[in-house]
């Protein structure tokens, strides 16, 4: 089900400039003069002052010479006022103010901006999918490799960019999170790379957790995945990180800058689940359990090895394994409805594959896959072996998958809840995947056709979906236009 698909950016249409109601002069008559009270008290300017100004300053100050994120058309900023935007710490005017009200304010607010001789027109992209339409706001740019995300609440996320910056963004302010680990080995595709908050039901603490390529301690030449974990405390500065405690550290170090896999997620067991690349030896880790690289790990939070893993009682094998047989996972998800565990992996020139993970189970690479050596030289003609795992789905041609989320939330039409959505680096869209109720991909749908590289995907509590584009140096808050 490949449907067609394209982008609409409208032509913005300029509006011309506003001549908006100004309260008429005072009047002797007490009935006129009620009459321009009123006037006065739904005119642009005087909503603006009562409801606007404390934020956004007297005259429309913080308009002038803005580079708009939700649009700078009227119907775009009345649905702003209207809705608001949590992420962006714009609070919502439906319930105070009435739609004649909205509209008023908006065109002052336009007006007021377009006084201003670098007015920038800039229309909000929209996408069409098949079935409704999107809206693709703009919530940071300029980024350099944004890698992974996560929301501290809803109103706040946080994102790495790989070159080795964590950053928080709320109320509409990107800031920086610093004291991060000195280790961080940004070559090739390494780097700081996925973050995870989590909160301690126990003693509601907040804690921030860091995949990174990290350094040998004693040869820069070599590096493997680690993860850390830091408390994480909201001051008038901003978001602080105290220390990192080590959690955990992919043995052993590589002389290669690639497959480091690095998502890391909370399973509904209270259990960190990470993803290990296998670092581009393929005839090294992925089938031994005596190493790190090529399995996806699981540890209590604190980084103890739980004692029902599968491998804790096998000599040799390293504890934290829970499945083996993988390439390079870069996307991972807890299902909300059934708690399952999903990750994708690429494959080589063909066969990226999604799978369901079993306690214990073998993924298979390089022993069985979709897909052949770069060179187009095949790797194996198995794609199939008794004690291997088969995907549940795979892409061929790969897209070079990363990032994975799943929509789930009230705020989505129904055709859309727990459909999959997953980043193509190679291909430079965001794929939509319908899942039908026997869990398998029914169908597949190309969104958001050459913004650039998707790298991640994430969901707040409320359902809304964030995209982080490299390349473009992106982050995009996609949200569904659906019929009032
Ligand atoms: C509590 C503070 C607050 C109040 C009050 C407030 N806003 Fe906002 N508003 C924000 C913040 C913060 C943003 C995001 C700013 C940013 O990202 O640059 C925002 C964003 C906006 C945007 C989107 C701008 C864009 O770049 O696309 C519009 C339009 C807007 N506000 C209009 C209004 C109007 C009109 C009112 C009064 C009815 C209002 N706001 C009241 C805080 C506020």
């Amino acid at each position: 089900m490949r449907q067609p698909f394209f982008i609409l950016i409208p032509i913005s249409i300029l509006m011309g400039s506003f001549a908006f109601p100004r309260p008429n002069e005072p009047c002797e008559s007490p009935a006129n003069r009620l009459e321009s009270e009123l006037h006065l008290n739904s005119s642009g300017e005087a909503i603006y002052e009562q409801w606007c100004a404390s934020c956004h300053g007297t005259n429309g100050r913080d308009f002038l010479e803005r580079i708009w994120k939700l649009g700078s058309q009227q119907e775009d900023l009345e649905r702003v006022i209207a809705s608001g935007h949590p992420l962006l710490g714009m609070p919502a005017y439906r319930d105070a103010l009435s739609a004649e009200d909205i509209r008023n304010v908006a065109e002052y607010v336009l007006s007021k901006a377009k006084e201003s001789p670098s007015f920038l027109a800039a229309p909000p992209l929209f996408v069409q999918a098949s079935d409704i339409q999107l809206r693709a706001n703009i919530i940071a740019d300029g980024l350099d490799t944004p890698w992974g995300m996560d929301f501290l609440n809803d109103t706040a996320l946080i994102f790495t960019e790989r070159e080795g910056k964590l950053w928080t963004i709320q109320s509409g302010i990107k800031q920086e999170v610093t004291g991060l680990p000195h280790d961080i080995h940004a070559k090739g595709q390494g780097g700081l790379l996925d973050v995870m908050h989590w909160t301690e039901s126990e003693n509601q603490q907040n804690w921030i957790y860091l995949s990174y390529s990290k350094n040998h301690p004693n040869d820069k030449k070599l590096s493997a995945t680690a993860v850390v974990r830091s408390r994480i405390t909201k001051s008038k500065q901003g978001f602080k990180v105290d220390e990192w405690e080590t959690i955990m550290v992919a043995t052993p170090y590589g002389k290669t800058h690639h497959h480091y896999g690095s998502r890391l997620a909370m399973g509904n067991d209270n259990m960190l689940y990470i993803t290990c690349g296998e670092r581009g030896l393929r005839d090294v880790h992925p089938q031994s359990l005596e190493t790190y690289p090529g399995k996806v790990h699981r540890l209590h939070p604190d980084g103890k090895v739980p004692q029902d893993n599968p491998f804790v009682a096998v000599t040799g094998a390293i504890p934290s394994i829970w499945s083996w047989g993988h390439r390079n996972p870069q996307g991972m998800l807890i299902h909300p409805e059934t708690g399952a565990i999903w990750t994708h992996e690429h494959g080589p020139k063909g066969g990226d594959e999604i799978n369901v993970l079993k306690k214990a189970a073998n993924y298979g690479w390089p022993e069985i896959t979709f897909g052949r050596n770069y060179s187009g030289t095949v790797i194996t003609r198995d794609t199939a072996k008794v004690g291997m795992e088969q995907p549940l789905h795979y892409w061929l041609p790969s897209i070079g998958a990363c990032g994975m989320e799943i929509i789930h939330g009230d705020n989505w039409p129904e055709p859309w809840q727990n459909n999959l959505l997953v980043g193509s680096l190679s291909f430079e869209y965001l794929e939509r995947l319908v899942i039908d109720s026997s869990g398998r991909v029914s169908g597949r749908e190309e969104l958001l056709n050459d913004i650039g590289r998707v790298r991640d995907i994430a969901r707040n509590q409320r359902g809304d979906i964030y995209v982080a584009v490299e390349g473009a140096g992106l982050i995009l808050h996609l949200e569904p236009i659906l019929e009032n």
